[in-house]
């Protein structure tokens, strides 16, 4: 039996925690499908994460779900801010329930990048990248201060108030994520998203509680696992993403991680996702696993955790080595994904599992697995 096929437990600070069939993940991967502009999640997203869970996945996250409006990556992004989108989500839950995969959502808010267009071949098209025109419905951002990001329209340096406000934005979505049905709560902490851009000196030039020390710039963080962990029921477990590193002198590194790992398992994080960079130009590696040393890292640091890699990991024997060596407990799938829904089925069966074990849906046992 293959590692990856093997079902992996997610501990929870009360009650008997998570298993996952097995260990592979879908990535959070933006869909940029609410054309009403509403946040709602729809038929596209039933028929997305639908089909992979019947594809096998043990764990299926949603794209980045958004916890306020003005948090969108985009105006179609998905979103958890108030609960009409909390009713849309649960049918979409219930089917990856039906189809024996847990259900994961990606909590989020993009800060200084958010009010961009969505990234569809059609926007790219017609030179619509970036921040939204103010005529094309563009919003005002917020960020830990006005540091601009890839040369989009700068943010507003969030004021104490609304950092605290925003603290109980993030509980609030956990709490209708929870009464949608979902089992995995992830908050979404890379990328250069809000949350990474107060972890990181490269955007976090604050001079106040918020700012400066390693301490102080974690402390945004802090307050959101702290208070999501809070409304999160304890019976279910807690993930965090992190980009595990800046790549880039004087940003935040993999060793800010690993610390900052240990203190988020303290406060009831037990799953961590490894992806990375999302703030200035890109100076990492590239290449098959080029993300898998970071997730190593952090593993080392909370051994008892669920710890994914993720980033160009195709191949299902890359993916089985990934577990093997140690480096980590499980995968995390986004583009290989997107092209074949049924990755872990085929995964499992060119892995050697048996007919019995592959988990594919029972209308597709037609199929040569
Ligand atoms: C279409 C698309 C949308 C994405 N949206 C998100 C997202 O919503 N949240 C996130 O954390 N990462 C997002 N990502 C990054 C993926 O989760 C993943 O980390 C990345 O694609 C690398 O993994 P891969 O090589 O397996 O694709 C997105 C990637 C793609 C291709």
């Amino acid at each position: 039996m293959s590692k990856l096929f093997t079902p992996v437990h997610l501990a929870v600070p009360e009650g008997p925690g998570l298993t996952l069939r097995n260990r592979t993940v879908l990535a959070p991967m933006c869909q940029y499908s609410v054309t009403t502009l509403d946040g709602v999640p729809h038929a596209w997203h039933l028929a997305h994460l639908g089909a992979r869970a019947a594809g096998g996945f043990g764990l299926v996250f949603t794209e980045a779900a958004a916890i306020t409006a003005q948090g969108r990556i985009s105006d179609q992004d998905a979103g958890i801010w108030n609960d009409a989108q909390g009713r849309a989500w649960s049918p979409i839950v219930d089917f990856i329930h039906s189809q024996g995969a847990a259900a994961g959502i990606q909590l989020a808010h993009a800060g200084g990048k958010a009010s961009t267009y969505a990234w569809l071949p059609q926007q790219v098209a017609e030179h619509k990248i970036g921040s939204i025109s103010a005529t094309d419905g563009g919003w005002e951002t917020l960020g830990p201060a006005e540091t601009e990001i890839f040369g989009l329209t700068s943010p507003w340096s969030m004021t104490l108030e609304q950092i605290a406000a925003s603290v109980q934005d993030w509980a609030d979505a956990a709490l209708r994520a929870d009464a949608a049905g979902f089992d995995v709560a992830q908050i979404h902490a890379a990328h250069g998203y809000l949350v990474h851009q107060f972890l990181s000196p490269l955007t976090n030039t604050r001079t106040d509680a918020y700012g400066g020390s390693f301490e102080n710039r974690t402390r945004y963080a802090r307050e959101v696992i702290t208070a999501v962990r809070a409304a999160w029921p304890a019976h279910k477990p807690l993930a965090i993403r992190f980009s595990g590193d800046d790549w880039v002198e004087g940003g935040w590194r993999i060793a800010d991680t690993v610390r900052f790992a240990a203190e988020a398992f303290e406060l009831g994080v037990s799953a961590f996702d490894l992806s990375s960079a999302g703030i200035g130009k890109y100076h990492g590696p590239s290449g098959p696993g080029f993300q898998v040393p970071l997730a190593a890292a952090v593993k080392q640091a909370v051994p008892d955790a669920f710890v994914t890699a993720v980033g160009m990991i195709n191949d299902p024997s890359q993916a089985e080595q990934v577990l093997v060596t140690g480096s980590a407990d499980g995968v995390s799938i986004g583009r290989a994904a997107l092209k074949n829904p049924n990755w872990p089925a085929v995964a499992a069966s060119e892995l050697g599992a048996s007919r019995d074990d592959i988990p594919f849906a029972a209308q597709y046992w037609r199929a040569h697995w």
